[in-house]
């Protein structure tokens, strides 16, 4: 468990109380790691630290990140020294984002999930600077697209989508622009492809996606992008099918040659942290993937559907639900 900072702890418990309630019993160890941490000691992902989290079969992170506008940590810190740092070394190539839109949003029929690529793209960071504060500065931030890393997280879909009741993949990149990433990705989707004839496809630049995913959701059942795209999409997805709040998230190492983690999509919020009013849902559903990752598919199963219902009904009522409250309601429902 690594409940992080701002709200995060405060979501981290809720999912817990719930992972007890669906009666499946797990060793937790709580690892102290974050922008806290790294105020305090100056220590952001200690080696030791990272050998103990290889070790385990699941991690669950709340959220980690400085209050807005802390000069105490710089940006960047523990984004890449901590959170991608974990994506990399433990090779989670996959995050996995579930969107289900609720009663009243704007996108009420959505029920898709986007498979983003989690390793590579511009957050590989390949790139530098050159000449830096002068006028004559120079930067450079590199996408970086292997054929392996691509192909696995395509592969991924299919098989995802063969597992769903649609079985449909659409790719979403930017292949009228970005010629020689787009070209590989188009290539390496169109040869996974044909492994799969029962799985229907389509292609939609980003940009087009974009106004989809608000206008016309229903279109998509999986979503394959890259990193930054899949970052940016899944925010916009979580804002329009009823908020940020409600998106769960797996990023997964599926050749399991280690853990996988499982965060909410949500920062730490720490303008509500201490208030009762974070929504737990979406570390709550990550949970819920957390337990079909460890084989639990049945109690993953039951703690889903009861958030898919607890979200439809939260979003009929006036009542204001606290995050301790939508714990003990979800708990109820198992
Ligand atoms: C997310 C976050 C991270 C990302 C940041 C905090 C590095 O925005 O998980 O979506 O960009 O992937
Ligand atoms: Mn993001």
């Amino acid at each position: 468990m690594i409940g992080g900072d701002g709200i995060g702890p405060e979501v981290i418990a809720e999912a817990l109380k719930v992972v007890a309630a669906a009666g499946v019993a797990i060793e937790t160890v709580d690892y102290d790691l974050g922008a806290g941490r790294y105020a305090r000691t100056g220590e952001v992902l200690p080696e030791s630290v990272l050998g103990e989290l290889r070790g385990t079969e699941a991690i669950l992170l709340g959220a980690v990140g400085p209050p807005i506008g802390s000069t105490a940590v710089p940006p960047g810190v523990i984004e890449r020294g901590l959170l991608l740092r974990l994506r990399f070394e433990l090779d989670l190539y996959i995050n996995l984002r579930p969107f289900n839109g609720v009663p009243g949003s704007i996108a009420p029929d959505a029920d898709f999930v986007v498979v983003r690529e989690n390793t590579e793209g511009p957050y590989a960071g390949e790139g530098g600077a050159l000449r830096r504060g002068t006028p004559f500065e120079v930067a450079t931030q590199g996408s970086v697209n292997t054929r392996h890393g691509v192909e696995r997280c395509i592969r991924y879909a299919f098989e995802l989508a063969e597992r769903r009741a649609r079985g449909h993949v659409t790719l979403v990149h930017k292949t009228n622009v970005l010629t020689y990433a787009g070209d590989l990705w188009q290539r390496a989707f169109d040869s996974v492809a044909l492994e799969h004839p029962g799985v229907a496809t389509a292609y939609n630049h980003v940009d087009a996606a974009c106004i989809f995913v608000v206008e016309n959701s229903a279109r998509y059942d999986v979503v394959v992008t890259d990193n930054l795209f899949g970052d940016i999409l899944a925010d916009l997805a979580g804002a329009v099918t009823g908020g940020i709040g409600l998106a769960a998230s797996a990023n997964l190492n599926p050749a399991r040659t280690g853990p996988s983690l499982f965060e909410p999509v949500h920062g730490s919020a720490h303008d509500i942290a201490g208030t009762g009013r974070a929504n737990p849902l979406a570390a709550i559903r990550s949970a819920a993937m957390m337990l079909e990752h460890l084989g639990q598919a049945d109690a993953a199963g039951r703690v889903t559907r009861a958030v898919l219902e607890l979200q439809t009904e939260m979003a009929g009522s006036s009542e204001p639900w606290s995050t301790a409250g939508i714990g003990d309601a979800i708990a109820r429902r198992l």
